[in-house]
């Protein structure tokens, strides 16, 4: 029997205790001994709730038992999860976490201390929710060289931004439906401000190109300045503005960026909506993969921190293999890398925006009869900036524009 501790009985933490109870006797029969939840760990009492049996109060009653040689951190946050993980490891027990944060801010060294202890620090839950995007990475592309990674990574901001365009709802309605529906962090700043899907693509980033990538790297904007305009222009040019993590190895170094992007509907990533997430990967051999699914919720994510405890349980006493490297990644500066742009203007001339930017082309919607939109060529960032700066006020808004390498 392998005996088990959940740190933290919040959304994810009662999903992973509920996968343990209806799919034990499948896990057994799948790993060949049975895994038993031997505590629960959280500050809170749960009258009446089957948990009762199993909860604790104090982080030593699980560190200092060694029955205890796996733990789920599911708490969030860097503060005692930190803590927490850190003894845990440097006890020897493997620990498997949904914590993105956790793991994009103390990932390098909780790694080490794992590879160090002979342990595993295990994190499928940390991007996609329940898409098995972390495995796939680091075991079924073992042998290709990936050089890009686009994403929708956050469901939260994915069913705000579908609900806003389809539906016209209002951010703050539609965001309040998603925290009640257990998608959004605890803070949803980390959600629409797109830090949550900065650490995310930090995280893919590192294990897809072997290099340690600093979320403190990424530039990074999230959806707070979208409006119903601007979703009627992507509708114009038959595309969806979608929040997306990209990142891509090149010869210069990692482009990496954290943005709303308008995505058409020739891209697959367009289709992606509601709460769901799509990661599409490039490798060199493998060429195009996509994966989707479900990418926040207590289940999907308890599935995922579930599977990383059932790897740990057939790898005991050794570190599972990853791609990561705490070597440090070669970014390519922000203003260096290129893009095509949506820039939406007040009424600006197609000759003044002919000698701004690259071959612009003139959008316009009925609702907007003041005003003129253009799609760009390829351009640097930095020319961008420029170029909109000489706009002044002239300028209403601008997106980047999705392509694929
Ligand atoms: N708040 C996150 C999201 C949870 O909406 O994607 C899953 O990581």
């Amino acid at each position: 029997m392998i005996n088990i501790a959940i740190l933290g009985y919040g959304t994810v933490g009662s999903g992973v205790y509920e996968v343990f109870r209806t799919n034990k006797a499948l896990i057994e029969q799948r790993l060949g001994e049975p895994i038993h939840v031997k505590y629960v760990l959280d500050l809170r009492d749960f009258p009446g709730d089957p948990v009762e049996e199993v909860l604790v109060h104090d982080f030593d009653t699980i560190v200092n038992d060694p029955d205890i040689s796996i733990a789920a951190e599911v708490m969030g946050g860097t503060g005692a999860a930190y803590v927490f993980t850190k003894k845990a490891l440097e006890a020897g027990i493997s620990v498997c976490t949904s914590n993105k944060a956790l793991v994009a801010e103390h990932g390098r060294e909780l790694m080490q201390i794992a590879r160090d202890k002979g342990v595993s620090y295990l994190f499928e839950a940390s991007c996609g929710g329940g898409i098995p995007i972390i495995r796939a990475i680091n075991d079924s592309l073992i042998a290709d060289a990936i050089d890009e990674v686009a994403g929708i990574l956050n469901g939260t901001t994915n069913y705000m931004l579908f609900k806003m365009a389809e539906e016209g709802s209002d951010f703050d309605e539609v965001l309040k439906e998603a925290q009640a529906m257990g998608y959004a962090e605890a803070d949803p700043t980390a959600d629409v401000e797109g830090h949550d899907a900065c650490r995310k693509i930090a995280i893919l980033s590192t294990l897809a190109y072997g290099k340690f990538i600093d979320y403190h790297d990424i530039p990074t904007e999230g959806i707070t300045k979208i409006t119903t305009e601007d979703m009627k222009y992507a509708k114009a040019i038959r595309s969806r503005i979608k929040l997306l993590g990209l990142s891509r190895e090149t010869e210069e170094g990692t482009i990496a960026i954290v943005a709303p992007f308008m995505v058409n509907e020739s891209e697959s990533l367009y289709n992606v909506n509601d709460v769901f997430n799509g990661i599409y990967v490039h490798g060199n051999m493998l060429g195009d993969a996509m994966f989707y699914g479900s990418g926040a919720g207590k289940l999907p994510t308890a599935s995922a921190v579930a599977s990383d405890i059932v790897d740990a349980a057939i790898h005991l006493h050794k570190t599972v293999r990853t791609n990561w490297n705490n070597e440090p990644a070669r970014m390519v500066e922000p203003g260096e890398a290129e893009w095509n742009f949506y820039v939406r203007t007040k009424g600006v001339k197609i000759t003044e925006a002919e000698s701004l930017f690259a071959k612009p082309k003139g959008v316009q919607i009925p609702e907007c009869p003041e005003e003129m939109a253009y799609t760009t060529g390829m351009m640097k960032q930095s020319e961008f900036d420029k170029a909109v700066e000489k706009l002044g006020d002239k300028l209403i808004s601008s997106i980047r524009i999705f392509n694929r390498n």
